[in-house]
């Protein structure tokens, strides 16, 4: 088709960006076309036009205004979409022909810098994942702060390891080879799935990959190198830069540090887990509200605010650090003025990491600059309160604390205290840092003095009182006359525009003064622009220190607002050991004591040891506080490890590896898996990857399916959780007959205790050594107010039920006689059942095989009494001893 030569250049550009859509800026609007256009129009509402592109066909048009395209771009980025934003880079009045136009920048969720598609407190990730010989290799960069990450997962873990720790970061966009996307796309099982783009091979190929770090990094890379400890780390790293760099058409000064990182240094918590212990999101609402993260985030700056939600996702593992966090809060708990002053300071600290972003990028304003200089005053304040606490950590804090000095006495001299949004109306800069500047200030004001001066006379002059001097952008200045006074007019006057009740005219001396304003003015612009840049590029050569400094500031921050929450919660300070003990006296759950009424909370102990009480069996009606109990112990141990005081009046913990859990009945109906197949893939996870220095909490494991499966798999689960790994575990069930389970050393019963009155049940919330006697279900629903038809009908039906629970007991009895090998005798088959297992130390040293399942048993339990002879049964018998004689231990 033979199409105007603009169309043709948007066509070639185009080609370039086949994955975005892309912004053609055209004049003061940025266009799309064709196929872009008629996305643009669906997903933005805005009105689909076409425009004469040269063939016979108008082609699809629409259109942006170009000071309103972030909000725009916002929104096709939160969709998912890329933008490439391509600009006129020539004036278009010196052009010849067509204005030359170039892709200045693609956006992309992982990319973003606007700070509309930012939220404070989190962190927007673009993630970088290759496949490697042994495992992965995961980038992680945050170009908005600079933060830039590298790390591994090998081994049989590797798979899970990366899930989990994508899980924790939720990158918004993740970058693999293009010949992985499918394969990575069906391995990752997230709840929030990123936008993933499959890149350029070669990107990640050794070769190229190092050379993007060496010429990110410079010298400093060729050090790091050998702490890379694979291939695909290179590779993770290298494209990830290279992506960057093709994207973003600039240097990222700050991004001047590779952070190696080893998820081993960290409690490691899988996704389930996470969601479960609403950590920092709720389960239902989704929302931040009731999460632990809402109790413990009082911090007042941005960064300090991304902090505490990574240190709470990610609990420390190394006592001399959980212990270093523990002394700076206390201290702070201790010192209501220290806390106070801190927090008084740190309110005025903006979120530099993001300023530092862009100012490294170009895209800082004035008022960023201003941002920056109203933080930098404050720091000396902070510098000096955590220079002279006692905490080492504080100390630490205070000392990296870099006053940065120069940047501010630089811009306290240059920069304007309320400049505007934009850098092309000048006011910038201030008066007495450039002689320049301040002429052309002088004479523009000294123009617009004589303009007024000249309306006065001209007024006297004609004797028409309403004369006025005007400005527009198409005629400049003006002398405007009502009609009504034409006929005053003088010869002088040239005429320049007629309105429909006025003229407009000009003389020379106007157009004179109109010289030294506008001249003045444009020049005085384009200087301020000019210097402002300069100043902007100053300022970035001190990003390193910045950044360095908004760590200290995030980290002080956290560290007040862990103690700010344990003086409004009342929270003590853990007692870490080593000996594998969990002791914790009336200990709380830190969000529900905030939800119910003051009082209303009723706190519980919890001993827990790798001896006698290794396994809790909670048992306990519908509604009386088991959940709650569980979750209550797992988040103490966290917040604990996280460094925070914790809800208990006493706590002494051991320090856990991992905390897993497996809670209520979550449906993943989206991610295609059924109520059930969750919880058994949550109970795999948890076989798969506890330790005995785990704590585990499973609530109602088996309740998804019939009972006797349930039964059958709830307890096979809690016998090898407790034989084989030996974890600490919390297991609530209602499942009575688990309770005998207390026979194997270390496992224990509790319930929560409730009282009857007549019909009606009150909750003690109170855990209480021993099982629970019965359900109370009727109970329950009689609380939640079902039709007392419906509950007197489940009494009679739960009565008429009772022979048949009696005879399941027996049954149940007769089982376990026959197949339960909890007695010495049976010691030996036990030991064999789990094969190529070794059981855990001081179990108890036996473990029966679950017999349920016996071939012989089931088809025992379906033979069909009533239609079978004598002979038939007498040969059925027969034949169930021969099977059973060949499956005999030799
Ligand atoms: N220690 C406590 N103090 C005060 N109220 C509590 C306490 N524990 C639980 N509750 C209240 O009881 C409600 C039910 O608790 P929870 O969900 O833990 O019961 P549950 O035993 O797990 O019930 P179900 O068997 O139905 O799952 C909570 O929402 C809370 O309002
Ligand atoms: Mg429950």
């Amino acid at each position: 088709m033979n199409f105007t030569p603009m169309i043709k250049q948007y066509l070639q550009i185009k080609e370039q960006y086949p994955d975005a859509v892309l912004f053609f800026r055209l004049g003061d609007f940025y266009e799309m076309f064709f196929e872009d256009a008629h996305l643009a129009s669906r997903e933005l509402e805005i009105t689909l036009t076409g425009r004469d592109a040269g063939g016979s066909e108008r082609v699809p048009m629409c259109g942006v205004p170009y000071h309103a395209a972030e909000s725009y771009i916002a929104r096709l980025i939160d969709k998912g979409y890329r933008v490439a934003i391509c600009e006129q880079v020539e004036d278009p009045a010196a052009a010849k022909g067509i204005v030359k136009r170039e892709v200045v920048r693609v956006v992309t969720p992982g990319t973003v810098m606007e700070s509309q598609l930012l939220e404070d407190k989190n962190n927007n990730y673009l993630a970088s994942v290759v496949p490697g010989k042994d495992g992965f290799g995961l980038a992680v960069a945050d170009i908005s702060t600079g933060s830039f990450l590298v790390t591994c997962f090998s081994g049989a873990g590797a798979r899970l390891g990366l899930t989990e720790e994508l899980a924790r970061l939720r990158p918004a966009e993740l970058l693999v080879p293009r010949s992985e996307v499918e394969a990575l796309n069906s391995m990752l099982k997230l709840a929030e799935m990123p936008l993933i783009s499959g890149y350029c091979e070669a990107a990640f190929a050794r070769d190229e990959a190092g050379q993007a770090l060496a010429r990110q990094f410079g010298a400093a890379f060729g050090e790091k190198q050998r702490i890379f400890a694979s291939e695909s780390m290179v590779a993770a790293a290298g494209s990830l830069l290279s992506y960057l760099r093709e994207t973003q058409k600039r240097e990222l000064a700050h991004l001047n540090k590779i952070q190696f990182y080893q998820t081993g240094r960290y409690m490691v918590l899988d996704e389930a887990t996470r969601r479960n212990l609403e950590l920092t999101k709720g389960i239902m609402s989704r929302s931040r509200k009731n999460t632990l993260l809402d109790v413990l985030d009082h911090t007042v700056t941005a960064m300090g605010g991304r902090l505490i939600r990574s240190w709470i996702e990610q609990p420390l593992l190394d006592r001399d650090e959980i212990e270093s966090r523990l002394e700076a809060v206390g201290e702070l708990v201790d010192s209501v003025f220290l806390r106070r002053d801190l927090q008084d300071g740190l309110k005025n600290i903006y979120d530099l990491e993001r300023l530092v972003g862009r100012i490294s990028f170009g895209t800082a304003n004035a008022r960023d600059l201003i941002a920056l200089k109203k933080s930098l005053v404050h720091l000396p304040g902070l510098k000096s309160l955590l220079e002279q606490a006692g905490a080492a950590l504080l100390r630490k804090t205070g000392h990296d604390i870099d006053l940065i000095a120069d940047v501010l006495a630089l811009l306290e001299e240059a920069i304007e205290e309320d400049p505007p949004l934009s850098l092309r109306d000048g006011g910038i800069i201030k008066v007495g840092y450039n002689h320049e500047v301040d002429r052309l200030r002088t004479a523009g004001r000294d123009g617009k003095i004589m303009l007024a001066a000249l309306e006065e006379r001209e007024r006297a002059r004609t004797g028409i009182k309403s004369l006025k001097v005007g400005f527009n952008k198409v005629f400049g200045y003006y002398i405007e006359v009502t009609k009504s006074n034409l006929h005053l007019v003088p010869e002088d006057f040239q005429r320049r525009q007629t309105l429909a009740n006025a003229e407009r005219y000009i003389t020379p001396e106007l157009k004179e003064y109109e010289d030294m304003v506008l001249g003045a003015g444009e020049r005085l612009v384009q200087l301020e622009y000019h210097l402002f840049q300069e100043i902007r590029e100053k300022v970035s050569a001190g990003i390193g220190r910045i950044q360095r400094t908004a760590a200290a500031i995030a980290r002080g921050d956290a560290l007040v607002s862990l103690a700010e929450a344990a003086v409004r919660g009342g929270y003590t300070r853990p007692v870490i050991n080593s000996e594998g003990e969990i002791n914790i006296r009336d200990g709380r759950h830190p969000v529900l004591e905030n939800v119910l009424n003051a009082g209303q909370f009723v706190s519980n102990d919890t001993v827990m040891d790798d001896r006698e009480s290794r396994l809790f069996l909670i048992t306990g009606p519908n509604m009386a506080g088991k959940s709650t109990y569980m979750r209550q112990v797992a988040l103490i141990v966290l917040m604990a490890q996280t460094g925070s005081f914790v809800p208990a009046a006493y706590t002494g913990t051991c320090l856990v590896d991992r905390i897993f859990t497996r809670v209520g009945a979550a449906d993943d109906l989206s991610g295609g898996q059924s109520t059930f197949m969750v919880e058994m893939n949550e109970c795999r996870a948890i076989v798969a990857g506890a330790t005995n220095r785990s704590l585990i909490i499973m609530d109602e494991v088996g309740r998804g399916t019939s009972t006797y499966d349930g039964i059958s798999i709830a307890r096979a689960l809690v016998e090898y959780i407790h034989l084989r790994i030996g974890a600490k575990t919390l297991f609530s069930t209602h499942y009575h007959e688990l309770t005998d389970l207390e026979r194997l050393p270390g496992i224990v019963n509790y319930n929560v205790a409730v009282k009857e009155v007549g019909e009606d049940i009150i909750f003690l919330r109170k855990v209480i050594p021993g099982k629970a006697d019965r359900s109370y279900g009727i109970h329950v629903a009689r609380l939640a107010g079902l039709p007392e038809e419906i509950l007197n009908r489940s009494a009679e039906v739960l009565k008429s039920l009772e022979p048949v629970q009696e005879s399941s007991r027996q049954l149940a009895a007769a089982m376990e006689y026959a197949f339960n090998p909890l007695t010495q005798d049976n010691l030996k088959v036990a030991e064999d059942s789990f094969q190529g297992n070794n059981s855990v130390p001081g179990a108890g040293g036996c473990y029966s095989i679950n017999m349920a399942d016996h071939p012989v048993l089931k088809e025992l339990r379906s033979l069909d009494l009533q239609n079978m002879t004598p002979l038939e049964a007498i040969n059925k018998l027969d034949q169930f001893q021969k099977s059973l004689a060949n499956q005999d231990p030799k």
